[in-house]
């Protein structure tokens, strides 16, 4: 194959546009997959995508797409921008890597990997709910990642043939907005697959073909996984050369050297091939027995006969290390849980570089992990798969940020309240830039959203202003937030207080002095670490007082009285009491015997001492998600 045939591209969107619906056609209309095999979201392996309706992860296929005469025909009959495809050679055979991207916001790293293996990007915009805030934030991305962008308005189906003048109108809009020519704009149905063969087409006229170093195979590490069979996989776009089976290869950064077991493609599945050449996305399975020498960004060369000089002149600049932002700790439910939790950590950090993982040790829970995500999403996405693919049962504590705190000493970071000093000057908490787009409709159901979530910088502009008679006047709202707040319940808050028309995106740009207070929450008088939180100083007390009632109602009756408290800065500032639950271990005894029952009675007060003594009360996972909503 001309390596001149070769086109790498990805889509990317706002969430729920329709990335892998498209995707969806695209594998159809190439016959990468066939009618009897497909279903909706093929993409999507996992089955928590599939049931939560979102990609999780970056998925690469390789499909083969013959641009004919005759197809070439059918567009000019059907579309107009078939003049764009009559520049094309007849009867020639392309490859077309596709790479699907998750659209939340926590999985932007996922994305930027994407679009370095990548020469091109459709953006997708959904026709019934416009340009969104991570359609913004993506398309900047994508083009300073120097792509070539097309963009593709979507699911028309939903529009009557009276509607073309509206869709034309949006179609300018877009192309206002985000400055892609309006002839660059394709109206699609992932659903229907209208109209997606010919966005297919533009892609191979306007996307170039990956340029092919010649001399040297090197490839660039774009993500890597476990597979049971093959080991550790690297996930790659080679930049030049070729590689194949038994090539001696050297991964740059971590200096390890190995020979490669299997080259091949996504289909989406694995197949192997005899070689991967220069342009291409593929896979290697690379013989490395470690995870932990392969480093996403790397740069994969076959090292035969070049100096070690020459090859650390080799390295591509790879990826900015993703940094995690949001901290959990886990610990297995049962003691003989935690390799469970270990190994599923281990193996999960394989294919989500952005995880950090250290361990960690808490007072009633025992050994765990302290663990680093992207964002809120991703925690519970991790969490989830934890418990499905893995079957660790685990308790976990709440979400926290990284705090600098200003001591005499010097400058301390924190991530768990619980290890703030007694005496401290200043507290400083991570902020985060957010981009909110909302229907001009819808904005003042935003204000007062401004105080709950501590917002400030909150600075307006009109999206639509330069699209003569566009009637859906967007605003996009720009703010600075605590990243801690944005974790808490945000997204839910802002959707409910917009009946889900704003969306938002963020970025963490730095520290700002906080006003927030710790609060412990103290179970028959010991303090229950991973229970204490920070709260605003403004919002504390009640705060304090709504999670001890809220701690109260979730957990279950226990054998004994139980006080709950919650303390701030030496004092009290609420209280409940968890009743205690009555067993009657007597209830089989028939008739008076008075000295049998006493001594069960005797015996049961024996074992509660025991329990009260160690104050083990339960708390799941699920109560401490439950704890995190306002
Ligand atoms: P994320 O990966 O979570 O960002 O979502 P996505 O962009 O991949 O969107 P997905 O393909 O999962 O589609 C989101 C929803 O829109 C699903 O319910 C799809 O069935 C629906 N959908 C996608 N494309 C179309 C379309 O062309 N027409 C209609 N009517 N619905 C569509």
């Amino acid at each position: 194959m001309n390596p001149k045939n070769i086109r790498n591209f990805c889509i990317i969107a706002h969430i729920d546009h329709g990335k892998s619906t498209l995707a969806d056609r695209l594998l159809e209309i190439t016959g990468t997959i066939p009618t009897r095999e497909m279903r909706s979201q093929f993409l999507d392996q996992l089955d928590l995508e599939r049931e939560r309706g979102i990609t999780i992860k970056m998925a690469p296929v390789r499909m083969i797409y013959r641009l004919t005469t005759d197809n070439q025909q059918q567009t000019t009959a059907k579309n107009h921008e078939s003049s764009v495809v009559s520049r094309q050679s007849s009867n020639s055979e392309y490859i077309l890597n596709l790479i699907d991207t998750p659209g939340h916001s926590d999985f932007s790293y996922e994305v930027s990997r994407a679009l370095a293996a990548v020469q091109g990007a459709i953006l997708l915009v959904d026709a019934t709910q416009g340009i969104q805030a991570q359609t913004l934030a993506n398309l900047k991305n994508a083009r300073s990642a120097g792509l070539t962008i097309i963009g593709a308005i979507n699911k028309i189906d939903l529009f009557k043939d009276e509607d073309a003048e509206r869709l034309e109108l949006l179609r300018k809009h877009v192309s206002n907005v985000l400055d892609i020519p309006e002839a660059l704009i394709f109206f699609v149905s992932g659903k229907t697959g209208k109209g997606v063969e010919e966005l297919l087409r533009a892609v191979i006229t306007y996307v170039p073909a990956p340029q092919n170093e010649e001399g040297i195979s090197r490839a660039l590490i774009f993500d890597s996984f476990y597979d049971n069979h093959k080991g550790v996989v690297a996930s790659v776009r080679l930049l030049g050369g070729e590689i194949k089976k038994e090539d001696g290869i050297r991964l740059i950064s971590t200096h390890t050297n190995s020979k490669v077991k299997e080259v091949g493609y996504f289909t989406p599945r694995l197949m192997s091939s005899s070689t991967l050449l220069g342009g291409e996305i593929g896979y290697i399975a690379t013989g490395i027995k470690d995870p932990n020498k392969i480093k996403i960004g790397d740069t994969l060369i076959v090292a035969r006969g070049l100096s070690e000089e020459k090859i650390s002149h080799l390295a591509l600049p790879g990826y900015k290390e993703p940094k995690p932002v949001v901290f959990v700790s886990f610990y297995s439910e049962e003691g003989e849980d935690f390799e469970i939790l270990r190994t599923g950590l281990e193996k999960l950090k394989l294919n989500d570089s952005a995880l950090s993982i250290e361990p960690d040790q808490n007072e009633v829970l025992g050994r765990g992990f302290k663990v680093g995500f992207l964002g809120r999403l991703h925690f519970e996405i991790v969490s989830e798969r934890l418990r499905r693919e893995f079957g660790a049962n685990t308790l976990n504590t709440f979400p926290s940020v990284l705090y600098k705190v200003k001591t005499k000493k010097g400058l301390i970071e924190i991530v768990k309240p619980e290890d703030l000093p007694n005496e401290y000057e200043e507290i400083w908490e991570p902020m985060v830039r957010s981009e909110i787009i909302i229907p001009a409709t819808h904005l003042k159901n935003l204000i007062p959203l401004q105080s709950v979530f501590r917002m400030h910088d909150f600075t307006t502009s009109t999206l639509a202003s330069i699209t003569p008679g566009f009637a859906d006047e967007q605003i996009k709202v720009t703010t600075t937030m605590p990243l801690a707040e944005l974790i808490s319940d945000f997204d839910d808050r802002l959707k409910s207080a917009t009946e889900g028309y704003a969306s938002f995106s963020y970025e963490v740009i730095g520290y700002e002095a906080s006003d927030v207070r710790k609060v412990d929450i103290l179970i028959a008088g010991k303090p229950i670490s991973g229970l204490s939180r920070f709260f605003p100083v403004a919002t504390f007390e009640r705060e304090a007082r709504k999670a001890v009632l809220r701690l109260k109602d979730l957990l279950p009756k226990q054998q004994f009285v139980q006080a709950l408290q919650a303390v701030s800065g030496g004092k009290i500032i609420a209280r409940e009491d968890i009743s205690a639950l009555r067993k009657d271990v007597t209830g089989y005894l028939y008739g008076g015997d008075r000295t049998r029952k006493m001594k069960l009675w005797k015996k049961q007060s024996r074992g509660k001492k025991r329990l009260k003594e160690r104050a083990d009360v339960k708390i799941s996972a699920d109560i401490f998600k439950e704890l995190l909503r306002r």
